[in-house]
């Protein structure tokens, strides 16, 4: 009788099991945060929440960026930063759509060679870490630029309530404390001393930046040229150059945020806007997506053998032609027209077969290697007025080239690794580039970033981006394959287990214990190397998605402590 009721129990307790693992990989029908009238999802609460305040003051979604990336530069400077830089892609209300770059700029001092010793072979960690890998910061650029043309509030009131933040404290998550000590030995390294982020602090703990509550305050009266050419801009050339930057006045003088035409193309009866170079998103994303239409996706299935095939085969064309062709629009004529031409599309995906993998070295053009984790930050507003932006902005790496400001109270950016230091020669993240991507004063480094904008039937349906480095792009291609082909919620599209290709190196990167092994077994039988290991996750998309009720759906990526806030 024991022994039956044993066996009972362990059957009980064997299918539970298994109920359960079924259950977390195949959840569907999650809706994320739903709101009326207006929403931001960041990669911070506190950062979403000033956003939404400053829209229900009457602001609408340039006004809220500017809080946004303010507030994120205060709460999460792993990402969200004044040192850096990033894009802008807008859907206004009445259609009209747009992209601002407020990308770096390498220094007016700074050569192709730069990096490279006298054998011409790259020196380690310089364009990485510390004051030379320091591209011209963008960000106050930017959010200036956009605000200036359609905000409606002063900057004033916008500012002070980051000011406030700052002043006031952010609250640690567990997430934070984990990288606060696992980097702290290289900011001691890079700065001679601890810095206000460092490995004692816990979880839950405050941290008041009061350096950056006065750059801010600072910025909130003088107003942009105070980051440019007043006392900020004076005292952080002084401090670069302590450190030994190439970076001058003059650099910070010269610098502008351009708007640019965004890349703009149809998929199905969708509508897709995305940025331009100096970003390769848009490009990039328009190039798949083309190959992939002709496909029927929804009846292959969400990651479905076939499904993948279609992707990674796609995906591999795309990116070889990202690493020759693609660099600063300003610098380098890119054959835009050609790259996203149909005809041309057609005669890449031609040598195709769903039988075998297409080897990687039959698809032609540079290399592109490129292993980035999530030191990017992307969020997304829609206002109570139907304006929408998709905003990615980013430092590079985690708290960029470490080097923090001390008596600013921000880090800078270590952006100049993604220019290619030498053709061929992989940067900190393993990509190479060509020659279109090579180091020139004043040039644009080419960015993987993808904010992008979904309208159907000339309505809006999305607003969508992630950081992930070179995996941006196809993890917004899910993203938007998730809910028009697999019709998910705009939670579950964020949830859903993502997978990369990017031509070289030659190999499916999946997210661990995600996809089913039949399946990898499967696509490991046709050719395909399989990646479980690169990192625990792909991306952590932040979106907002336009219900047919005209209601808002935040999919906040649970990824990272993203939230959607909103009213
Ligand atoms: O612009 C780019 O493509 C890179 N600097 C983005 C870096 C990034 O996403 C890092 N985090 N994953």
């Amino acid at each position: 009788m024991r022994k039956h009721l044993f066996l009972l129990l362990l059957i009980s307790l064997l299918f539970n099991c298994k109920e359960t693992t079924k259950e977390s990989k195949t959840t569907i029908n999650n809706r994320g945060l739903i709101t009326e009238n207006a929403m931001v999802v960041s990669a911070r609460k506190e950062a979403s929440k000033i956003g939404s305040n400053i829209m229900a003051k009457g602001g609408n979604a340039f006004d809220a960026m500017m809080a946004t990336e303010l507030a994120l530069a205060v709460s999460y400077p792993y990402a969200g930063n004044l040192g850096g830089g990033g894009f802008l892609v807008y859907r206004l209300a009445n259609g009209e759509v747009g992209a601002l770059d407020y990308r770096e700029k390498a220094p007016l001092a700074a050569t192709k060679d730069m990096y490279l010793d006298e054998e011409g072979n790259v020196i380690k960690g310089k364009s990485t870490v510390g004051p030379l890998a320091i591209g011209i910061p963008g960000t106050i650029a930017g959010i200036f630029k956009a605000q200036e043309r359609f905000g409606n509030l002063d900057v004033k009131t916008i500012l002070q309530l980051v000011i406030d933040l700052a002043n006031n404290g952010f609250v640690v998550t567990k997430n934070q404390e984990n990288r606060f000590k696992s980097y702290d030995s290289i900011f001691r390294v890079i700065n001679g001393k601890k810095i206000l982020f460092n490995k004692d602090l816990k979880e839950n703990d405050k941290v008041f930046n009061f350096a950056l509550a006065e750059t801010l305050t600072r910025i909130a009266t003088n107003g942009r040229d105070e980051f440019y050419k007043g006392e900020t801009a004076k005292k952080l050339v002084t401090f670069l150059q302590e450190k030994g930057s190439i970076i001058t006045l003059e650099d910070l003088t010269k610098y502008e945020a351009k708007w640019r035409q965004p890349i703009q193309f149809m998929y199905d009866d969708l509508t897709i806007t995305s940025m331009s170079p100096p970003s390769s998103g848009g490009i990039c994303l328009n190039q798949i997506m083309t190959m992939i239409e002709d496909f029927d996706l929804a009846g292959s299935g969400h990651n479905s053998l076939k499904t993948i095939q279609v992707l990674v085969e796609a995906e591999k064309r795309a990116y070889a032609d990202r690493s020759y062709y693609l660099g600063d629009p300003d610098f380098v004529e890119i054959p835009t027209e050609t790259l996203t031409s149909s005809v041309y599309l057609e005669n890449r995906m031609k040598d195709f077969s769903f039988n075998q993998a297409t080897p990687v070295d039959s698809i032609s053009h540079g290399q592109i290697i490129g292993y980035e984790s999530d030191e990017t930050t992307h969020y997304s507003i829609v206002d109570q007025f139907g304006n929408a932006i998709a905003v990615t902005t980013t430092l590079n790496g985690g708290y960029g080239s470490k080097l923090y400001a001390d008596d600013l109270g921000f880090f800078l950016n270590n952006e100049m690794d993604d220019f290619s230091s030498k053709p061929g020669e992989p940067n900190y993240y393993g990509l190479i580039g060509a020659e279109a991507n090579s180091i020139a004063p004043e040039k644009r480094m080419l960015s993987s970033m993808t904010p992008t904008i979904v309208e159907k039937d000339g309505e809006l349906l999305m607003t969508v981006g992630t950081p992930g480095g070179s995996t941006i792009i196809t993890s917004v291609l899910q993203t938007i394959l998730n809910v028009h082909e697999f019709k998910m919620t705009m939670q579950d599209a964020v949830n859903a287990p993502r997978f990369h290709n990017q031509w070289l190196p030659d190999e499916i990167r999946m997210e661990p214990n995600s996809f089913d092994k039949t399946l990898i077994k499967q696509l490991e039988a046709k050719g395909y190397i399989i990646n479980e290991s690169r990192s625990p996750i792909i991306g952590i998309v932040d979106g907002i998605l336009k219900l047919e009720n005209g209601k808002l759906e935040g999919g906040a990526d649970k990824r990272g402590d993203d939230t959607a806030v909103g009213f």
